[in-house]
Parts: C-alpha cells; structure tokens; sequence
C-alpha cells in the first residue's frame, strides 16, 4: 500500500473533536469522581437490588459494641430536606467503645502520603471524643485515626464536628479497608443519639472543597480531550416522573440536597451538583456541553405542551444561574455560593435519546421548539444541540447529536459513513462504542478488547477525516466502578484504590495527543482499504498520519509506503500501541495490569518518504 499524502486540499478540523460524557452510572459519580467516601452517608435512599429507590435504610453502615442501628424520622431533622437519619440506641450500662463503620463504595483508599478529613452532624447528649480511622480488613490493623471533640448536652439541635486533618500512618495493602466512628460508651449509656451526613473526604482534585477523587481527574486530564457533555445520558431523564435530574436541587448547603433515585440503580446523593461539574470542567480545561431535561421520562411519560412552560422556566433560571451576573436573581445566588464570576457555556444540547420510548413526535411538534426559541431568544450565540436526526432547526448554529453503539464489525464499517454526510448542520457523536467483539450482537462485553478499540479507533478515524462536519466524539461510559455488575464498557474504570484504563483510554489519547488543525487528502496506490485504515492531518509544521492495522498482516508483506508531498524530512516520530492479539484486554494493576504496549521511536526515512510495518495484526501506528 502507497499512502501519498497531499500538502493542501483539506478541510479545517474541529477543534473540539475529542471530549468526554459525564453522568452519574454505575458509580461514575457518587462513588467515584464524587471525592465522599462514606455510602449511604445522609440516608437519601435505597440502592439495593440493582434499582434505587426512596426506601430508607442503614446499609453500609454497621454498629461496634452492643449499640444498634435504626432509621429515624424524630423531630428536630437536620433539615427538611433530608428528614431521615441514623439513630444509635446505647443500651444502659455500657462501657468501653462503641459506634459504627462504613464500608465505603466497594472499600477505601488508604494512602499515607494524603490528607484525609471526617465530619457527621448529631443530635444528643455527648462531651468527649469520637475517634474516626480506617482499619485494614486484610491485615486487622489500624491505619490511621484522627479524632472529633463534642460538647453537646441537649438533644434539641444539630451540630456539625469536623475531625483534625490526618494522613494514614500507613498505606493499606489493598482498597479491603473500612472506616470507624467511635464514642465513650459509658457516656452513652442509656441514650439515643442521631447522626446524618457523616463524611469522609481524601484530598481532591487542585484541592476543591466537595471535589472530585484525584487520580480520576488525573486520568481524564491525560486524555487531553476538550469538551465534556454533562449531567448525562439517561441518568439525566429520570426513569420516571419526578426524578429527572433537577438543577436547583444539587446545588448549596448539602443538608439541602434531598438527592434522586438514579437511573442506573443507585441513589444519587447530588453532592456532586451543578457547581461541582461546573468546577470540575473549568479544573479540567473542558468546554461544557450542557444537557438540559425536556420533558420525556426513560418509562415514556411525556410533559403535555400545557404543562411544559415550568420546564422552560426552570432551564432559564439554570442559564441565568450559571451565565448571569450578580445584578440577576440567579446569578446573584450563584456568586453566593462563591462563584462570583458567570461560566461560560457555548453549547446546549437540548434533551438525551429523545427517540426513545416514544418520545420522538412530541420532540418534532413541541418540546424541541419550546426550549429552542426560550433559549436561542435570550442566548442567540449558544449553539443548540438536538437529539434527533433530522434535526428539527438547520441554522443559527444548530447541530446534532448521535449515538452510535454497536458491534466490532459495525464500527469498522463506519469509516466511511460520514464522508457522503450533508454538510447542513454540525454533528456530534456524544456517545459511541463497540460493545461487542467480531459480529456477537448478544449482551455488551466488559472490556474492550484489541480488536474493538481498533474497530472504534477505525470510527474515529472517519470522524477525523470529515471534522468540518462531525464536530465531537465522545465515548459512552466515562467511568464505571469496576466491581458493579454489569460488567460495561467504559473509558476507565475504578475501584476504591485503583484505576484500569481500557485500550479504547489510550486509543483515545493518543488520537486526542496528535491531532492537527486541518485534513489532509490521501491518495492510495498499489493497495485498498482493509486490513489498513488511515487519516491524515496537519499543523503548520507537522503532518500526521494515523493508521489502523486491522486483522491484517505483519513486517514487510503489510508495510505501508508514506510519501509526505512537499517534506524535505529524513525523519519522522513513530508511535505505535499493540497488544498480543485481538481478544487482548487490559486490567487493574493488582489482576495483572495492561496488556498494550505503546512505544515512541524515530523512523528514517528520505525526503517525505517513510516505510511503516506493523509487528502486530492488530496495532496502530501514529506518524
Ligand atoms: O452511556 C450510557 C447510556 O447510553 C447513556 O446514558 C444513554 O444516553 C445511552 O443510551
């Protein structure tokens, strides 16, 4: 194959072409960027079963001594807002130690090298100390403690206790850790007394208070993408009437956040609320994307257009929120929770699958046009997003947003999908993967392979090559919690104390890391196109080219000739990722770590012309 690429001729590429999706599934967010460690930790509802609900319990949550556990609703609440919380009844007569544990989501991370501090507000009569540490259940040692003084001696009112910041005395072997809480269970004897909003915070992400876990910023950060697509999904719809995610229940005081059933089985605490995102994109560099909820439920209810009005209202206080200055109402609220200065949001995608169960003609005759025009009369430079193909407006900046799921095979045929695409209006493609390997329709697979981030990377590479219409790429899921079934792809994935970056991480990267600011034209001789795929883009000064060795041949049977018009250069930095093979996948450090390598070398070659082979029948190789 002879690959020779144009000087001129392209067409500029979209500078946002790689970003990120954030919603809260599978433990993406409570649980894991969400920086709180403690689960259940205001009792805002059940995630039993695989299915949240609004029953209330005290799971995660187990007595020490011979104190019990129960859910109460006795008056004064901590607030109206979370009226349910722990009571520990201390039967008369104790002494020594009691209190209650946490498990934590799936464990703890206990890092010597971090600082680390507990907080819970109670009710009860109580002058002493609590003391707060992590205990390893691999090792039956303590790793660390710090501890509270209280002074209460009425069981009218809430107080909140902070603990003294602490840095483990040691790092735990594994993330099998659980976290303590314990009182003097003589000066307990014979009472109740009542918790809420216990909290454990590791420190964050360039140190937020309510922030995110650090080493998944860390990750996303490597990823140099440029936008993120926040609060979702589907987790954003609700999966029925009321629980779609509601802007001004996520954000202020935590006692104010009464949190939702989520959508993928689990209670959402909303800790993690608007201004945490919003925090977290400008931390990250990323452009927002903002979803906002138009009024179709995942069970198919749809709002009326009599009743949608309250909607539109509601997403306007939410712009003005995050956009208006301090002379606004919302803005006004918004700087009094310490964010003087308004976001910036350039786009808006109005609604999530709004195909879904039914949602479609309601969409086409009155909801897309309901937030449009509120929006677009108001915000005329914010570019607006739709979820359906067609798309219902084609000017004023309107784009699109697809989804794209499918097999191995499907997404290797996607190559050339989007070089006939209309060039009406920008598209998105804010969620994509291969789910499953070769042609396998059944279930989703857990981890994506060799062969189906290849497949993906041959997705990507069309999007590449037609950037002046497809404007971003984002994967679907971000991040999921490694031990949560089921087992789904995702981007990465955590446990307490480690971080698996899949293959489809690093093909993302590395596309991300290299990529110029325009197309180039390729012209292919002497070969077709399968087993390699190629794009090619350039900056001022560099060109790349990016290929994908799809099942096909290795050495010099495959090698692929690159002849660069108008480069005088001799040399040329080549990067390849490989695997052993196509059902390679990569794994948590602690289960035997990665399977791909990724190495960075120089290639000679003459005057523009450089030969590439590929030592794996699965590998790609950046230029
Ligand atoms: O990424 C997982 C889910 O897939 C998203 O929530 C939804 O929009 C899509 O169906």
């Amino acid at each position: 194959l002879t690959l020779d690429i144009a000087s001129s001729g392209g067409n500029q590429s979209s500078p946002l072409l790689y970003g990120l999706l954030y919603e809260d599934i599978y433990h993406s967010g409570d649980g894991g960027l969400y920086g709180e460690m403690l689960r259940n930790r205001a009792f805002q509802g059940s995630s039993s079963g695989g299915a949240a609900s609004l029953a209330r319990n005290t799971d995660y949550w187990h007595p020490i001594g011979s104190v019990s556990l129960a859910i109460d609703t006795s008056a004064p609440v901590v607030s109206s807002t979370l009226p349910y919380h722990m009571r520990m009844d201390v039967p008369a007569g104790t002494t020594g130690t009691v209190g209650f544990y946490n498990e934590g989501f799936w464990g703890f991370d206990v890092d010597a090298t971090k600082r680390y501090i507990a907080s819970l507000w109670m009710r009860g009569n109580y002058s002493g100390t609590v003391d707060c540490y992590f205990s390893s259940n691999t090792t039956g040692q303590m790793l660390g403690s710090s501890s509270m003084s209280i002074d209460q001696t009425s069981l009218a009112g809430w107080v909140q206790s902070y603990s003294a910041t602490f840095q483990p005395s040691k790092t735990a072997p594994d993330g099998n850790n659980t976290f303590y809480f314990t009182f003097d269970g003589s000066k307990l004897a014979g009472q109740s007394v009542y918790f809420n909003i216990l909290s454990l915070f590791k420190q964050t992400f360039d140190n937020r208070l309510n922030g995110v876990r650090e080493d998944l910023a860390d990750a996303l950060v490597n990823m140099n993408h440029k936008y993120i697509r926040l609060p979702g999904g589907n987790n954003m719809e609700g999966n029925n009437s009321p629980y779609e995610w509601k802007w001004n229940e996520t954000i202020g005081p935590l006692t104010d956040r009464p949190g939702r059933p989520g959508t993928w089985g689990d209670i959402n605490t909303d800790g993690f609320g608007l201004l945490e995102m919003m925090q977290m994109a400008q931390d990250l560099g990323l452009e927002v994307i903002l979803g906002i909820w138009t009024g179709l439920y995942l069970d198919g209810e749809v709002v009326s257009e009599a009743n949608l009005q309250p909607y539109v209202d509601s997403v306007m206080d939410e712009l003005e929120f995050l956009l208006g200055d301090k002379s606004t109402t919302y803005g006004a609220k918004r700087a009094a929770l310490g964010f003087p200065s308004p976001f910036t949001i350039n786009w808006i995608e109005i609604g999530n699958e709004d195909y879904l169960n039914g949602g479609t003609s309601s969409y086409y005759s009155y909801r897309y046009m309901a937030f449009y025009d509120a929006l677009h009369a108001v915000y005329p430079s914010i570019n607006l997003v739709s979820t359906i193909n067609p798309n219902p407006v084609t000017s004023n900046g309107s784009s699109l947003d697809l989804h794209i799921y499918g097999n191995e095979n499907y997404f290797v045929s996607l190559f050339n999908t989007f070089d006939q695409a209309s060039r009406e209006y920008p598209v998105f493609v804010n969620e994509y993967a291969a789910t499953n390997t070769g042609s396998n329709n059944a279930g989703q697979v857990g981890a994506q392979t060799m062969g189906t981030s290849c497949a993906e990377a041959i997705f990507l590479l069309g999007c590449e090559r037609n950037s002046d219409v497809i404007v971003g790429s984002a994967y679907g899921a971000l991040i999921k919690n490694y031990n949560e079934a089921p087992d789904t792809v995702a981007v990465i994935k955590h446990t307490a104390n480690e971080v698996l970056y899949s293959i489809s991480y690093y093909v993302q990267k590395l596309f991300a890391d290299n990529m110029g600011k325009r197309t180039l034209p390729v012209n292919a001789t002497d070969g077709e196109l399968g087993p390699v795929y190629w794009s090619a883009t350039a900056n001022s000064s560099s060109t790349i080219l990016k290929l994908v060795n799809y099942n096909g041949k290795t050495g010099s049977s495959n090698a692929v000739q690159v002849n660069v018009k108008g480069s005088s250069k001799n040399i040329a930095t080549l990067i390849t990722l490989t695997a052993p093979g196509s059902t390679s996948v990569n794994s948590l450090p602690s289960l035997g770590g990665e399977s791909t390598t990724i190495t960075t070398t120089s290639l000679s070659g003459s005057a523009g012309s450089f030969s590439v082979s590929f030592g794996n029948s699965y590998e790609i190789a950046i230029l």
